[in-house]
């Protein structure tokens, strides 16, 4: 699809753009917010440089994609508690965001987009790696297809198959972005469909991730573990992968409901600093 008030320049066989000539701070650009909405659809993430955002910039921008949403595990800005500051110094070593996953989907309604804009980036490194998990859906087997379909995931935020321990070991190691709450993980547990259907294409795509999703329901997780580990695999295959990298200005969209991302953690002694702001609170069906 061409796009009359930006230019896209696409990332991957099957995921991710560059958008460059938007200005998000054109309020009454009606145009462009409707072209942007067809973009996250077509590319499922795209990275919109060029803009210089103040939070409340930022904030009045998302609303155009849907209703802001609060972060369970960080502290928000004053004057902005949705958004919350990203962070890694440059003498730390642990990283947000540093596995596979779709955001917070251990709770009742997880929000369809996330949006981070970057502040502060390396000079190299600290890339974002995205997969399109509606292809990943597309492209398995019918007999995987039918054996997954219906199936119902446990997500929970406790993070317990993460590298190093669960939540509260891994936000311990992070010391100057707000973090929050994390000993009661736990609690954050909901139910989805492993396969969700998206409410605006109609399409197939997996829901479920290493990270996140505990178990199956009505099954143990050992029973549960393998299968949730080779859908993962799956989903990250190269083909199905885009890579985004970062510069200040730029703002980020994507879809959580048709992707997974990871954010690379290979700029140790170099600073990072995003906002990160969700929007859309949907039920997976
Ligand atoms: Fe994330």
């Amino acid at each position: 699809m061409s796009y009359t008030t930006f230019e896209a320049r696409p990332l991957s066989g099957y995921i991710g753009a560059y958008i460059t000539g938007a200005n998000l701070k054109d309020e009454h650009n009606a145009r462009m917010w409707d072209e942007l909405n067809q973009a996250i659809l077509e590319y499922k993430v795209i990275a919109i440089r060029g803009q210089r955002l103040s939070p409340g910039e930022h904030m009045a921008a998302v609303k155009h994609f849907g209703a802001p949403c609060f972060y369970p595990f960080a502290k928000g800005l004053a004057d902005f508690p949705q958004m919350t500051p990203i962070i890694k110094e440059s003498h730390e070593r642990e990283a947000f965001g540093n596995d596979w996953h779709s955001d917070t989907p251990y709770l009742a309604e997880p929000p369809a987009y996330t949006t981070l804009y970057a502040i502060d980036t390396p000079l190299r490194g600290g890339d974002t790696l995205y997969c399109n998990t509606q292809a990943a859906y597309e492209e398995l087997s019918p007999g995987a297809k039918k054996l997954i379909n219906g199936v119902i995931g446990v997500f929970s935020a406790g993070l317990k198959h993460g590298r190093g321990g669960d939540r509260a070991a891994h936000f311990s190691k992070i010391t100057t972005m707000p973090v929050t709450n994390s000993e009661h993980a736990d609690r954050y547990e909901s139910k989805h469909p492993i396969v969700r259907t998206h409410p605006q294409t109609g399409k197939k795509a997996l829901y479920v991730s290493a990270l996140h999703t505990l178990r199956l329901d009505e099954m143990t997780e050992r029973e549960s573990r393998p299968l949730i580990n080779m859908l993962n695999d799956h989903q990250i295959t190269p083909e199905f992968c885009c890579r985004v990298q970062w510069e200040p200005g730029q703002l980020t969209i994507w879809d959580n409901r048709c992707t997974m991302h990871h954010a690379v953690n290979d700029y140790h002694g170099n600073r990072r600093e995003m906002l990160r702001l969700t929007a859309r609170p949907e039920k997976p069906t």
